[in-house]
């Protein structure tokens, strides 16, 4: 079964024969695919009614019998600490911490969330996760960073907060972060001196860790 390369990248952190949440599943595609190709156990679940039919139909068409689904929002109702890894991809940070906020866990957690990366990274941290694996994809012209959370603390640096204690040492994620600053460089040329600042000041920290990673 073909799925797009961020799921493959995804799929790729989970073990075989694991049994797995994938929360906010939509199309249920990546369901499918853990069920087919490594005999997962997989509870599919999601919000939205009608993306949830979507799901249901799409595991007819696959003929997968180890895909159940629920409607449900984020995890409510269900006994994560009874699964070995949790999946929530395309959503924004502030949902994905409401999903998980007050909630009893399983040890692993995979998220590719849309936005506030360095926030979600602090709100993991501040739950008792570290971070085991972190990848930069680029799939379709579009990037995405996919973080593997494994429950145990472990410190970080600013840095790794921000760019990630893996990624901050991808080059070409740097490059990216550095090309998104200097968008926001050009929106703020007009704004009060303290906003331009503070952009100025991370294009300043960001170019020094890149010189360093170039040496
Ligand atoms: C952009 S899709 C991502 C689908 C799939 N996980 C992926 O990465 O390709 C986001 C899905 O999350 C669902 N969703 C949003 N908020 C949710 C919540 N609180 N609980 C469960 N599902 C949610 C939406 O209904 C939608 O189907």
């Amino acid at each position: 079964m073909k799925i797009s390369k961020r799921l493959n990248v995804i799929a790729d952190l989970i073990e075989d024969n694991s049994k797995v949440i994938d929360c906010g599943c939509d199309h249920g595609l990546l369901s499918i695919y853990l069920a087919l190709e490594k005999n997962c156990n997989v509870l599919a679940t999601d919000i939205n009614e009608n993306a949830l039919d979507n799901a249901i139909n799409n595991i007819r068409k696959y003929k997968v019998d180890n895909v159940t689904t629920k409607l449900t929002d984020g995890i409510d109702n269900i006994d994560v600490i009874n699964y070995d890894v949790l999946v929530i991809a395309g959503m924004g940070t502030m949902t994905i911490k409401h999903i998980l906020e007050d909630k009893e866990l399983c040890d692993n957690i995979i998220i590719s969330s849309n936005n506030q990366i360095p926030e979600l990274r602090e709100f993991m941290f501040s739950i008792g996760y570290h971070i085991d694996n972190e990848l930069f994809i680029t799939d379709k012209g579009k990037q995405y960073i996919i973080i593997k959370f494994v429950k145990g603390k472990k410190k970080y640096s600013k840095i790794d907060i921000e760019y990630g204690p893996i990624i901050k040492d991808d080059i070409n994620y740097l490059i990216y972060e550095l090309e998104k600053l200097f968008e926001i460089r050009e929106k703020v040329k007009y704004s009060k001196f303290l906003v331009r600042y503070k952009v100025e000041r991370k294009i300043k920290r960001l170019n020094k860790l890149i010189n360093k990673r170039s040496q």
